[in-house]
This record gives structure tokens, sequence and C-alpha cells, in this order.
């Protein structure tokens, strides 16, 4: 058996300097004054993590936006924050579409974050592949910098062509894809989908996988995509992991279990959604077999 926890989506804040205001700093900032400084709170992932860790899970996904404005000091905090979750060997981040905020920010979550955010062999390169057992972290990036309004993401030819590669050698393992974005976005979220989300679900259809996880939404979401032979691929989408209360349609704050068992062809997999209720009590709020 192996357990694995899903996180995502914590939107860590520091007060921005007035220098680092500029552009969609800018306004980012002013949505958080207006908005998500009541909506996403620090001790509210402290408590999912407490419950998190009562459970002893073998490993921890963390699928980005960690971080709000990518600030130096978020990400510094975000480093500790992660500590806190477990030591690089047992947490396994990708980045999300804030931890890229602007241009200037990419180099800065790599160096903060490279040793949670890189493969067995030590590569700092997306796809990363992490074997844990008869388990492998398919590891993408979607992060890229964006425009103002927009929070799309995107994974290029080469991270596509990677991920088919990544996804034959580690056939016969239970391969899990982790990824910010969602594979599978309604229209009204055009501005904040995967733009070559097509390119990722053909990858996925021909090469398989066993399960995908991914955040961005801060909604709990399982939709199902084509796999290889008419098989079909869970794609699980958790809630953020610091939201006080539901929010425009977003969950509060949750995370997902998933109890990983058999090998291949005959894997079981169950995932149990742990949810955090108005009284600040985390409960199982659903349980599916998914394999
Ligand atoms: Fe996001």
């Amino acid at each position: 058996m192996f357990v694995l926890a899903h996180v995502s989506d914590l939107h860590l804040a520091s007060r921005p300097r007035p220098v680092e205001l500029v552009g969609k700093r800018g306004l980012g900032f002013i949505n958080w004054q207006r908005k998500r400084k009541f909506i996403h709170r620090p001790e509210i992932a402290d408590d999912i993590v407490r419950d998190l860790k009562g459970l002893a899970p073998d490993h921890i996904a963390m699928t980005g936006d960690l971080v709000n404005l990518s600030l130096d000091d978020e990400y510094r905090r975000a480093r500790a924050w992660l500590e806190t979750l477990g030591s690089p060997r047992d947490v396994t981040v990708v980045p999300g579409n804030h931890d890229v905020y602007v241009r200037a920010a990419v180099p800065s979550s790599a160096a903060y974050w490279a040793e949670y955010m890189c493969g067995d062999d030590g590569r700092e390169r997306f796809p990363f592949v992490r074997r844990r057992g008869n388990v492998a972290l398919v590891a993408l990036s979607t992060a890229v910098p964006t425009g103002p309004f927009m929070a799309t993401g995107r994974l290029g030819e080469q991270q596509l062509t990677g991920l088919a590669r990544a996804l034959d050698e580690t056939r016969g393992h239970f391969r899990i894809v982790l990824i910010h974005h969602p594979p599978l976005s309604p229209p009204k979220r055009f501005m904040r989908r995967l733009t070559d989300a097509a390119g990722l679900r053909r990858v996925l259809a021909e090469h398989g996988a066993e399960l995908l996880i991914h955040g961005h939404d801060h909604r709990r979401a399982l939709v199902w995509l084509d796999g290889p032979n008419g098989s079909k691929i869970p794609a699980a989408g958790v809630p953020s992991v610091s939201a006080r209360v539901p929010h425009g349609g977003e969950d509060g704050a949750g995370y997902t279990i998933f109890r990983i068992d058999g090998g291949a062809p005959a894997w079981r997999c169950e995932m149990i959604a742990r949810q955090r209720m108005d009284d600040g009590t985390i409960l199982e709020a659903g349980r599916q077999l998914l394999q």
C-alpha cells in the first residue's frame, strides 16, 4: 500500500515593497487586498497539514501556486512551509502560474524549491520523474509568465515529448502525472486554461497513465480522460489548502488522499476527500474507488 496526499494552491502572500508593485504585480496586489487575503489564510493551511500528517502518508504532492506575487520573501516563506510538510525526498512540487507571476521571478522559485522540484537523477528539468516503490511521479510545469488578467499555462512541445518518453519508461509503475493546470477547462475559464491541453490529452491517450492530479481551480473535480485502447484515466482536482471559506464557486480548504495497492495491470486506487468544515474540523467528505 502506498499512500499519497495531494495539496495545492497555498497562495502565501507577503507585502510587496513599492518598487515591486509595477505592472501585473500591482494589479495582483489590489486583487489580494480587496478579496483574496480574506480567503487564503496560512493558519487554515496549518490545520490541514496537521490533519494530513496525522495520516502519515508515504509521499505528498504539492501542485503549485505556493505563493501569490512571486516575491522573494514569499518564496522564502514557502520553502519554510515545504519543510514543515516533509523532506524533499518525501514531497514533490510542481509550480503554478502564481509561482512565476512575472518574468523576472522565473529563476527564483527554482532556486528556493529546487530540491523539491527535481527528479531522482537530480535534474531540475521538467518533466522529471521520481520512483517511490511501484509508484512513479511524473512532474510537469505549466508555469509561464502571462499578461495582466491572464492565468493560462503552457507545457510546450519539449515537455510533451519528454512526457511521452517518461510515461513509456515508467510503464508497469502506477504512473501519476502532477500538473498545476487542469487538462480540461470549461469555456468560462478560457483566460485561465492550459493552452496546449489538447496536446497533453493526446500524449495521455497514446502513452497512458494511471492518474493525473492538478490544482489551479481551487475546487474538487474528477474527470475521466481517454487512455490507450479504450481505457480511462482519472484526472482529480483538489481545493486550495488555505481557503477559509468557499468563495465564488471555489471550495473551502481540503486535500485528497490516494491509497494505491496491487500491481500492473490490476491496480487498486482509492481516493479519499478530506475537507475542512465551517467549524474548523477536518473530516472525510467522500471516498471513491478509481481503479
Ligand atoms: Fe493557478
